[in-house]
């Protein structure tokens, strides 16, 4: 039976009985409203470790003033019903105060940034977005000590701040990090897919399609600089408004010379009417 709890000391109470018991935890941290997506996370989380935590909370310090926090989808119910469903053996659902104690004090809470990378792409168009997921994944991390932690390919960027956040600051815990999720329609799954209308869900199916042109155009010798600009063109012939086209390296997101020979992926992030949509493909 899973374990669904909101507090630090019951968070505590049962990672102890399990560490006792010599337990591999895995963390999988998510702002709840979950889907495929997230499952998939969870069932990796579950193939790998003994016992499986999963955090629902929807982080206020990674949401822009004119963001969409205070209607972020929050499903608890239906979220502990499939956590359950898919083998988690505790959902920590805790509220704003519990996981910022100073800022429920009053006082400026320790705010933990990877310089950098956080700027960059979504973090020019988002500032200050990642520096509250690289606090909050601290915080939870810091939490439930876990063995391993798991994040999706689909928030790239975030992906590789949390793996520089936790080598920089030597935690003690593995990452892996899981393929994204699609609709058959190539859209990949995100739970601001809701905010779409049936019609702008079949035009949002084409960020994927920009991506597997992209790749191959880079793939014939197409330079990079011709290739984001095609596919930004395309993208806002068909309705968008581009955030940014960008082919970069793989490991570091920066931009390469055409003759560099490493890893490279492409990531895009645009704009149907009020909804952001993001999504990458490594070439
Ligand atoms: O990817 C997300 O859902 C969030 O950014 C995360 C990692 C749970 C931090 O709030």
């Amino acid at each position: 039976m899973m374990r669904r709890v909101t507090t630090i000391a019951e968070l505590r109470d049962q990672l102890r009985r399990w560490r006792q018991a010599d337990q591999h935890i895995a963390l999988v941290p998510t702002m709840g409203n979950l889907h495929a997506g997230h499952y998939a996370l969870v069932d990796a989380a579950v193939a790998s470790a003994d016992q499986v935590v999963v955090s629902v909370f929807v982080n206020p310090t990674q949401f822009g003033p004119k963001e969409d926090f205070a209607r972020y989808p929050r499903t608890l119910d239906a979220d502990a019903e499939g956590l359950q469903q898919h083998g988690c053996g505790l959902m920590f659902c805790p509220d704003v105060a519990t996981m910022y104690p100073a800022a429920a004090l009053g006082q400026a809470s320790v705010n933990v940034q990877v310089p950098g990378l956080s700027e960059i792409l979504c973090g020019q168009s988002r500032p200050g977005h990642f520096d509250g997921v690289t606090t909050v994944v601290t915080k939870l991390l810091n939490l439930v000590q876990p063995d391993l932690a798991l994040f999706g390919q689909k928030d790239y960027q975030q992906w590789l701040l949390i793996r520089q956040l936790v080598s920089d600051l030597h935690l003690p815990v593995a990452l892996q990090r899981v393929a994204t999720v699609r609709a058959a329609s190539g859209l990949a799954l995100s739970s601001r897919n809701q905010y779409l209308s049936a019609a702008e869900r079949e035009t949002a199916a084409e960020i994927f399609r920009t991506l597997e042109t992209m790749r191959a155009a880079v793939a014939s010798g197409r330079p990079s600089a011709l290739v984001e600009m095609a596919a930004a063109e395309r993208l806002q012939a068909i309705g968008f408004q581009v955030d940014y086209v960008a082919i970069r390296s793989a490991d570091r997101l920066q931009v390469l010379p055409e003759t560099a020979s490493e890893p490279l992926i492409g990531l895009i992030a645009a704009r149907l009417g009020a909804t952001r949509l993001i999504d990458n493909l490594l070439f």
